[in-house]
Formats: structure tokens, sequence, C-alpha cells
């Protein structure tokens, strides 16, 4: 058997922790894998007393991230400190420059500064992977970096946020607030230490960032992305999609136009039928439309420490079973610097059904001028529903909700701000996109 392949992880939290467990209770099996021993053999992290599960005696201890980058006895730095920048970003670019191979699960790092760090490694001929950093324990950035080189892809999107997900589905089963359940996320560990990245939408658009380059060959461009969280979506709107045949799940969603590439993230209906609809909890799932193999929709655990860690360690066995001298994936599907620049697809421009739920005044005239902008900006409506009660004797603000066959963005605010105008309604109506979804 050859030489073991000696790992230094930095960052001992949840992720981390589960990593050098499972690397020492499956070292044999991983050993048979990938035809050579896999050994921990540096570690950093804040504090040495705390009981992290796992032995780690005789294991090197370093201060720094960057100081065990730069250690002479690693071959791969493991990088789970998180951040995008500061000690995770510089201690990657020090194992770089060491000729150390990198595994990280940083997607807001990747979504930053992922290009450059790309043609760092490739141009010292090292592998950079990445596979814990988009949906968990799914393995799609191998599936979208190898496996699919025969395609070109036309959509990608998915349910890219554990948190998110879980909130919507809990709010939905248990009839609970979104206040609640972001609570109870947080008690079970899936949410991020600011939990605004998770229901704000900045966690999906950091991954989002990295799945369209790979799908079009683009350069990582993260600050290009309209984005839209779940805070405000209320139990009313999802009373109000079930009713209709839909569910609302938090999507990321990057594909092709004649403009560009739109890059989106917000609450989205899906229909209720659809296998992305059916995926509930802290489970993500990833659809990739492709011109040669069609459409696939992979699903699994986002988020938690053993899932993550089975992302880190394939990434990890694929080192270990590389070969010195032999051409590797390149980290975005293609080499770093024939990566194209991103060409923005504008919000406005982009075209799909809506959804409009509206409180509006009981009155004479308010459905003539809801159907009448609609009609002036060639809006097809696909249903109307109104709810409402009487209490009292005093007729109340009724709920009305549209849906509307596939029109622009652009014509849909037009409509909208006309109706507002109008003075009609008892508040800002709340619009959530359509979305077709295998
Ligand atoms: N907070 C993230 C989630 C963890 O909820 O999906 C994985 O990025």
């Amino acid at each position: 058997m050859s030489e073991p392949l000696r790992i230094g992880i930095a960052g001992l939290g949840t992720v981390g922790a589960s990593v050098a467990r499972i690397l020492k209770s499956k070292s044999n099996s991983l050993s048979h894998k990938c035809g050579r021993p896999i050994t921990v053999t540096g570690v950093s992290a804040r504090d040495r007393s705390k009981d992290r599960g796992v032995e780690l005696s005789g294991i090197d201890w370093f201060d720094t991230p960057s100081a065990l980058a730069a250690s002479p006895n690693i071959d791969v730095f493991v990088e789970l400190v998180g951040g995008d920048s500061g000690p995770a970003l510089d201690s990657i670019r020090a194992a770089i420059e060491s000729g150390r191979h990198v595994v990280t699960a940083n997607k807001a790092l990747l979504a930053k500064h992922g290009v450059e760090l790309a043609l760092l490694a490739e141009e010292k001929g090292l592998i950079l992977n990445y596979e814990a950093a988009v949906a968990g324990g799914i393995p799609v950035i191998k599936t979208m970096r190898e496996s699919l080189a025969a395609n070109d892809a036309t959509r990608v999107y998915g349910i890219l946020n554990g948190t998110a997900n879980y909130i919507l589905t809990r709010m939905e089963s248990d009839e609970l607030s979104f206040e609640e359940c972001l609570v109870e996320a947080q008690r079970l560990g899936y949410a991020e230490a600011d939990p605004t990245f998770d229901v704000e939408g900045f966690d999906t658009a950091h991954k989002l960032a990295i799945l369209t380059s790979l799908a079009f060959g683009t350069q990582v461009a993260a600050d290009e992305i309209y984005i839209e969280g779940i805070s405000n979506i209320s139990l009313s709107d999802i009373h109000a999609a079930r009713e209709l045949g839909y569910r609302i799940k938090l999507l990321g969603v990057a594909q092709r136009t004649a403009t560009g590439i739109e890059q989106r993230v917000h609450p989205t209906m899906v229909p209720l039928g659809s296998m992305i609809g059916q995926v509930d909890s802290v489970t993500n799932a990833v659809g990739i439309e492709a011109d040669t193999v069609g459409s696939l929709l992979l699903s699994g655990p986002g988020a938690g420490g053993d899932a993550t860690a089975s992302a880190v360690i394939g990434d990890i066995a694929d080192i270990a079973k590389s070969r010195p001298g032999r051409q590797e994936a390149p980290v975005f599907g293609r080499p770093a610097d024939e990566l194209e620049p991103y060409q923005r697809a504008e919000i406005s421009t982009h075209a799909g059904g809506y959804f409009i739920r509206m409180t509006v005044h009981d009155r004479i005239g308010v459905f003539a001028s809801l159907a009448g902008h609609m009609a002036e900006n060639g809006i097809s409506l696909a249903s109307i529903v109104q709810h409402g009660s009487v209490k009292n004797g005093v007729d109340e603000p009724k709920t009305v909700v549209l849906v509307t066959h596939e029109t622009t963005e652009l014509h849909i605010r037009t409509a909208l701000d006309a109706v507002l105008e109008d003075g009609h309604l008892v508040s800002k109506p709340q619009v959530i996109r359509i979305e077709p979804a295998g």
C-alpha cells in the first residue's frame, strides 16, 4: 500500500469534528477504497480542551489555520473555519503557496474569491475540492463538474438552504409562525451563525453563484444575484398556495435567456405534485436541465455534521486516489482562465407566471381596476380567488389571489403600481413567482 495521505483540518466545529471522527472510524474501508491510508496529522481550532467526541492525541495542534496550512507534515489542507475572508482565505492561499491540495466547505468564500483561488490552484497543478459547499451531502459539484461533460445546461435550480426549507415545511405542517420555526431550526443546529444568511437568501445565493459557474462556464458572480428571502412569507400565503395547487419553496434559479444569464433567489411557487414540491424539512434538492441528458433532480441532506462530512471526505478520497502529474478536473469545470465573463439578465425581463395575494377594500370597482390594469399590461389571468368575512354586520377587507399566465416582471410591476395608485389595496401586494419544476 502507498504512503498515507496526511490531512490537516482547520476548524473543529460540528463538521470538522465529524470529519475527524469518521476518518478514524472508517480508516480501514477508506484505505481499501483509496489504495492508501488517510491520516489526520494536524488540526487547528480555538479551544484545545473542548471535548469533541473524537480522540485527537498524537495529532499536531496549530494556533492558526495559516500555520497548519504551511506545515510540511500535511498533504491536504481542509478548511472548515468559515467566513468569506480573514483566516479562511489567508490559510487557503498559504496552503496553495505551500503546494498543498485544498478541501473546503466554504461557499461564502468561494462565491467571493473562487475564481482567484481556482487560478492559483490550477497554476500549481493542485486540487481545490468543495463538494460540501453546495447542498451539503448531495454530490452535485462532482456531477456537474465531471459527469455532465457531454451537456450544455439551460437551467439549474434548487432548494439550497436546509434552514429555510425546514421553516417553510414546519410553518405548513404545524401552522406555526416564521419566528417559532426559526428558533427551532437554530436549536437543531441547521442555521448559519447569522441566521439572516439562511432566511434572507444570502446562503442560497452563495451556493447558486457556484452552480451558475459550473452550469454555464462563467466567472462566479455572486454580487449579480437578485435576492428575496422568506421572512415575509405568512401562513396566509402558504394556505393560498396550497388551495391553488402550489407549495412555497425558497429556490435559487439560474437560467440562460436571450439577454444573458438570470440568477435569482426568492420564495417560489412550485406545483404541489412536482418532485421538488415534495422535498421537505432540511432536505435540499438540485434540478439540472441540459441538452443531452434532459432533466435531473438530485436530493438529499443539505445540512448537518455527518452529511456535510460525507462530502468533505469524498473530496479527500478523490485526492487520495489522484496520481501526481495527472491533470485533474478544473475547479469550475473548465480552466479558470477560460471562464467567460458573466452577463446578467435583469429581473425585470424575467418571464413566468405570478401569484399575487392582495388585501382589498370591499367596494365597487375593485375587480374592474384589477382586471383593467392587468389587461392594459397584456397580462392574462389563470385564476382569481376571493375570500372574506362579514363581522358584526360590517364588511371586512377581502383577500384576492390572482394567478397569471406567463408574463414579464416589468408588466407585473407596472400593473401593480397602477392598482396601488387606484387606492383599493389595504397594503402592498404579496407577489411570488411561479417556477415550472420537475
Ligand atoms: N445553514 C445552511 C443550511 C447549512 O441551512 O442549509 C449548509 O450550508
